[in-house]
C-alpha cells in the first residue's frame, strides 16, 4: 500500500465521519512560542484553549511536521525522522474517547488492514475509562492493553498550551526486532513499533508543563505517521525503505555512488541523505532560509549536515539540489508548494552547498589536527575548537560534536556554550552601550507610586502632565533640573511615543511655568516608564510640575510617513518574493526608513525598479490605514504578521493598511497612505547571510533627493548646452564622436609610425646583407616597442635601436631579426652599454629587448652606445 493509499484511505474515513478536511499549516507556526510546527494540533491550539471558536466541530489534516529535538537520531535508527507527515483527526468539543478508540481501530484493521492479532494499546496509568472502551467497546484482549505513565502517555506541545492523557496503538514488528515482552511496548520500544497516538486533549499546562487547569471543552487530537504506518503496510524493515524514503534513499545512492544495506556507516549517510533532503526542501518551501538564527539555524544544520555525509560517502559533487530535485519529483504531488517553488528551493541549497563546501574541507583539516592531538592527549576536543568551528567555518556545534563522536571523543560544549553566550553578550553590550537605562529599583519605586507612564500619542500630539520625576544621565534621582541640564523627564502621561518597533522617539517640547526644555528623544527607561530626554532651555523643571507636553508634528508626522511606508514595503516584499521575505530588523526616522529582511539574492535593478513602483502606487491609492487592539489569538486568526522572537502580550495592537497588510505594531501610522507622499527606494543591498536591506526616503526628503536629482540635471543640462529633455542624447552622441576621435587619433598615429618607419629603412646604415636602424623619437616605451616590431619586419636582415626619453627616464628598445638572432646577435647585449649611460638595467629576449634608467637627459649618448655595440656585432657577422 503506497503512503498516497494510506493517506486516501484516512481521509476518506474521516470524510465519511463528518470531519472538515483542513490543509497542512505552515511549518512555520502561527505561534511565537513554537519554532517550528511539530504537530498536527498546531495550527487548532486556539480551539483547544477556548480562546477561539472553531468553525467546524470536527477536523482532519495531513500535516507537514518538524522536530528538531530527534536530528542527532537520524540514520542511526529505522525510525527516527526530522520532516515526517502527520495524519490526524480532531474533535473540538464534539466527541471523546468513545469515539476517537473504535474509529482509530477500525480504520488500522480493516481500513488500513493490519492484523488485529498483532496490534497493542497503551492508556495512562490512571485512565481507566479508555481501558474499559478498548477492553470492552472495542474488544482489545485486556492483557493487550498497558498502563503506563507519564513519561509516554501525556502529551504536550513541549511549550506551554493544551495537554492532556494519550492512548497509543502500537504493532509488533516480531522476532527480528526484538524479544517479546509481556508488558508489550511497555517491554521492548524496537519490537513494538507506535502507529497512532490518541490524544485525550483536557488539560491546560504551564511553560513547565504541569497542568494548570481543566480546558473548556473535551477534545480530541490524534496523531499517525505516515512513514511508520507505510513501514509496516509495504513490510519493509525500516522506514528508509518505504516507497518515499527510499525512493530517496536510492537517489542519495545514485549521487553518491554507494549501496543501501551493506555498511552500516554508508546507511547512516544515505539515510541522513534522505531524511534532510526531504526537511529542507519543506522548509524552504515554507519561506524558511539559512541563517545563523533560530529556524534558520536548524535548516542550515540540516542542510551542512547532509552535505558533511555526501563528502564522507565520497562525493565532491554537490547534492543537495538533486535531492531537493528528488523530494519534489516525489512529493510535489501532494504538496503543490514545493513543486510551484521548486526554482527557488534549488537555487537557496545550491547557494548553501557552494558556501558551506569549502568551508568543510578547512574545518575538517582544523578538525582531524585536533583529533588527533585529543586522542594522543587522551582528552576530548575544548570548547574554544569547537567554537572556532562554529564562528570561522560554519560548523554547527552538531556537526563538531558528532565528528567527534565517531572518534569517541567528547566535545566541552559546556565552554563552547559559554564563548557562545560572550559573544551574544558582547554584541549585546555593543548595541547598550549609547542608552543607560535608569536602575530598575528606581523605575520600580517610581511606578509603585505613579503606576506607569501612559500613552495617548495615538490620539493625541499635546496633552497637560505632572512631571513625577528626572533622572539624571547616570539615571539617579534629581528633583529639580536647571537650565543647560540633560535629564530624563518621566511624566505621568505623555502624547511621546517612545522609541519601538524600530520607530525612533519624538521631540518636542515641555513647558512648565517656572521653565522649559526641548525634548530629544524620547525612549522607555524601564517596561511601563517612558523618559523625556531633554535640556532644559529656560527657568527650572522639577518634581511635581504641572507641564505641557507638546511633540513635534513635523518630526512625528514625518516618522509616520516612513513607517506607513515601511509596513507597504513589507507587504510588498513578501508578496513578490515568498513569505520567507520576512522583516529582520527596520528603522523607521523622519523621512527614512530601513529595512532588513530575508532573502538570498539581490533584487536587481528592474526588481528595485518594480518594488518602488508598487510601493508609490500603493501610496496614491490612498487606503484607509487602521489600528486597533485585540486578542493575540484574534489577530493571528485573521493573518496578521507578527515578528519572530518579538514577546506579545495577551492583546495586541493590530495595523492594517487596505485591505492588504496586516501586522501586529505598536507604533504610530498615517490615516490615508496618500499623505505618505513620496517614497523613493534609494539602495538596495545585502547586509549578512541571505539578509538584504532596502533604503528609502520618504515624504518631505524623497522630494527633496528628487529636487536635487533634477538640480543635477539641470547643470549638466548647463554645461552641455542643451535642454534637460536632450542631456542623455547628447551626452549619446558625445561619446559616440569622442569614440570616433580617438579612433582617429589612433589611425593617424598608426599612419605616422608607418611613414616614419619607411623613412627610417630608407635611412639605414648598411653593414654587409644587414642593415642598422637607429633613431630618437619621444614616445611612451610602447609605441617605441611596437615601432621597433614594425621595423624589424621591414627590413629584412638587421638591427634596430631606437630611444625615447619622458616622464623622468631614458629608455631604449633593441631588436634583432631571426636569422642575426640564429648568427649569435642579442638585443640585449646590444642595448647593456646604453642601458649604462642611463643608470639602469634591462630585459627581454634576443630579439627583443627594453632598457632604462634615470638619465634622461643621456639618451641621445645611450642610443650612441648601442648603436656603437649593434655596428660591432653586425659586422663581426658580416666578416665571418
Ligand atoms: N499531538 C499528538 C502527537 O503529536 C497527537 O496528534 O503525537
Amino acid at each position: 500500500m503506497d503512503s498516497g493509499t494510506i493517506r486516501d484511505r484516512f481521509l476518506a474515513f474521516f470524510g465519511e465521519r463528518a470531519h472538515e478536511r483542513v490543509p497542512s499549516s505552515s511549518l512555520i507556526p502561527n505561534d511565537p512560542t513554537l519554532l517550528l510546527t511539530n504537530a498536527g494540533m498546531n495550527q487548532f491550539k486556539p480551539y483547544f484553549l477556548g480562546e477561539q471558536q472553531p468553525p467546524f466541530a470536527r477536523a482532519m489534516s495531513v500535516q507537514k511536521c518538524f522536530r528538531a529535538t530527534d536530528i542527532e537520531e537520524v540514520g542511526n535508527t529505522a525510525r527516527h525522522l526530522t520532516f515526517f507527515e502527520m495524519l490526524g483527526n480532531f474533535s473540538f468539543g464534539d466527541y471523546y474517547k468513545q469515539d476517537a478508540c473504535p474509529w482509530a481501530w477500525d480504520l488500522v484493521t480493516d481500513g488500513w488492514g493490519f492484523d488485529p492479532s498483532l496490534l497493542w494499546v497503551t492508556v495512562f496509568e490512571t485512565d481507566d475509562e479508555a481501558f474499559d472502551i478498548w477492553a470492552d467497546g472495542v474488544g482489545v484482549k485486556p492483557d493487550r492493553i498497558i498502563r503506563l505513565g507519564a513519561k509516554t502517555n501525556f502529551w504536550s506541545m513541549g511549550v506551554a498550551g493544551p495537554c492532556g492523557p494519550c492512548s497509543e496503538i502500537f504493532v509488533d514488528l516480531g522476532d527480528a526486532y526484538g524479544d517479546a515482552s509481556d508488558l508489550g511496548p511497555g517491554g521492548n520500544e524496537d519490537r513494538y513499533l507506535e502507529i497512532w497516538n490518541l490524544v485525550f486533549m483536557q488539560n491546560d499546562c504551564n511553560a513547565a508543563i504541569q497542568p494548570i487547569a481543566e480546558l473548556p471543552k473535551k477534545n480530541i487530537d490524534t496523531g499517525a505517521g505516515v512513514e511508520r504506518l507505510a513501514m509496516v503496510l509495504q513490510n519493509v524493515p525500516s522506514i528508509y525503505e518505504t516507497d518515499t524514503l527510499g525512493s530517496m534513499i536510492e537517489r542519495a545512492g545514485a549521487l553518491t555512488k554507494s549501496n543501501y544495506g551493506k555498511d552500516p556507516r554508508i546507511d547512516k549517510g544515505l539515510r541522513i541523505l534522505a531524511d534532510h533532503g526531504r526537511s529542507m526542501t519543506f522548509l524552504i518551501a515554507d519561506g524558511v532560509l539559512p541563517s545563523n538564527e533560530a529556524r534558520g539555524y536548524v535548516l542550515r544544520r540540516v542542510m551542512r549536515r547532509a552535505v558533511r555525509e555526501a563528502r564522507l560517502l565520497g562525493t565532491e559533487q554537490p547534492v543537495l539540489a538533486t535531492l531537493a530535485q528528488g523530494t519534489i519529483d516525489l512529493m510535489g504531488g501532494f504538496y503543490p508548494e514545493i513543486a510551484e517553488r521548486s526554482e527557488f528551493i534549488l537555487e537557496v541549497v545550491a547557494r548553501e552547498e557552494e558556501h558551506f563546501s569549502a568551508a568543510l574541507r578547512g574545518g575538517l583539516a582544523v578538525l582531524e589536527g585536533e583529533m588527533t592531538k585529543a586522542r594522543n592527549e587522551g582528552r576530548g576536543i575544548p570548547g574554544d575548537v569547537a567554537f572556532l568551528l562554529h564562528d570561522t567555518y560554519g560548523f554547527p556545534i552538531d556537526l563538531t560534536t558528532d565528528i567527534a563522536g565517531e572518534e569517541e571523543l567528547d566535545v566541552d560544549t559546556a565552554a563552547f556554550e559559554e564563548l557562545m553566550l560572550a559573544q551574544r553578550e558582547r554584541a549585546r553590550a555593543a548595541r547598550k552601550a549609547s542608552a543607560p537605562a535608569a536602575p530598575a529599583e528606581a523605575a520600580a519605586r517610581l511606578i509603585e507610586q505613579h503606576g506607569t507612564t501612559e500613552f495617548v500619542g495615538y490620539e493625541h500630539l499635546s496633552r497637560t502632565a505632572s512631571i513625577v520625576g528626572i533622572a539624571d544621565s547616570d539615571g539617579a534621582g534629581l528633583i529639580v533640573a536647571e537650565e543647560g541640564a540633560e535629564v530624563d523627564i518621566i511624566l505621568d502621561t505623555t502624547p511621546f511615543y517612545a522609541e519601538g518597533g524600530g520607530q525612533v522617539g519624538d521631540t518636542g517640547s515641555i513647558m512648565g511655568s517656572s521653565g522649559r526644555g526641548r525634548v530629544i528623544t524620547t525612549r522607555r527607561l524601564a517596561p511601563g516608564l517612558t523618559g523625556h530626554r531633554l535640556t532644559v532651555t529656560a527657568g527650572a523643571l522639577a518634581v511635581g510640575d504641572e507641564v505641557a507636553a507638546e511633540v513635534d508634528a513635523v518630526h512625528r508626522v514625518a516618522s509616520e510617513r516612513a513607517h506607513t511606508a515601511t509596513h507597504i514595503l513589507h507587504w510588498i516584499l513578501r508578496d513578490r518574493l515568498g513569505d520567507h521575505a520576512r522583516q529582520a530588523g527596520s528603522l523607521v526616522e523622519p523621512g527614512r526608513l530601513r529595512f532588513d529582511f530575508n532573502h538570498f539574492d539581490a533584487l536587481g535593478t528592474q526588481g528595485v525598479k518594480d518594488i518602488s513602483d508598487e510601493l508609490q502606487g500603493r501610496v496614491l491609492q490612498d487606503d484607509g490605514v487602521r489600528a486597533y487592539e485585540t486578542s493575540y489569538d484574534f489577530a493571528r486568526s485573521i493573518g496578521a504578521m507578527a515578528i519572530f522572537g518579538e514577546k506579545y502580550g495577551d492583546f495586541v495592537r493590530v495595523v492594517e493598511v487596505g485591505e492588504y497588510s496586516k501586522e501586529l505594531c505598536g507604533g504610530t501610522h498615517v490615516p490615508h497612505t496618500s499623505q505618505i507622499g513620496a517614497v523613493i527606494v534609494t539602495s538596495e543591498g545585502s547586509v549578512g547571510s541571505n539578509l538584504r536591506r532596502v533604503e528609502a526616503l520618504v515624504g518631505a526628503e524623497g522630494l527633496a533627493w528628487l529636487k536635487a536629482r533634477s538640480a543635477m540635471l539641470e547643470e549638466t543640462a548647463v554645461l552641455l548646452k542643451a535642454s534637460p529633455d536632450e542631456v542623455a542624447q547628447k551626452v549619446e552622441r558625445l561619446l559616440v564622436a569622442q569614440k570616433e576621435m580617438e579612433r582617429q587619433l589612433e589611425a593617424g598615429r598608426r599612419d605616422a609610425t608607418r611613414a616614419a618607419a619607411d623613412d627610417l629603412v630608407s635611412g639605414a646604415e648598411r653593414i654587409g646583407a644587414a642593415r642598422l636602424v637607429s633613431a630618437r623619437m619621444d614616445v611612451s616605451v610602447d609605441d617605441l616597442r611596437s615601432l621597433a616590431q614594425t621595423l624589424k619586419g621591414q627590413i629584412g636582415s638587421g638591427a634596430i635601436v631606437l630611444g625615447a626619453s619622458g616622464e623622468g627616464r631614458g629608455n631604449l628598445v633593441g631588436a634583432v631579426t631571426k636569422d642575426l638572432v640564429e648568427a649569435g646577435v642579442s638585443a640585449r647585449d646590444i642595448l647593456a652599454p646604453g642601458a649604462k649611460v642611463l643608470g639602469g638595467g634591462g630585459g627581454g629576449k634576443p630579439d627583443l629587448a627594453v632598457s632604462g634608467g634615470s638619465a634622461a637627459d643621456k639618451v641621445d649618448d645611450a642610443i650612441e652606445a648601442a648603436v656603437f655595440a649593434a655596428r660591432n656585432a653586425l659586422e663581426s657577422v658580416a666578416t665571418s
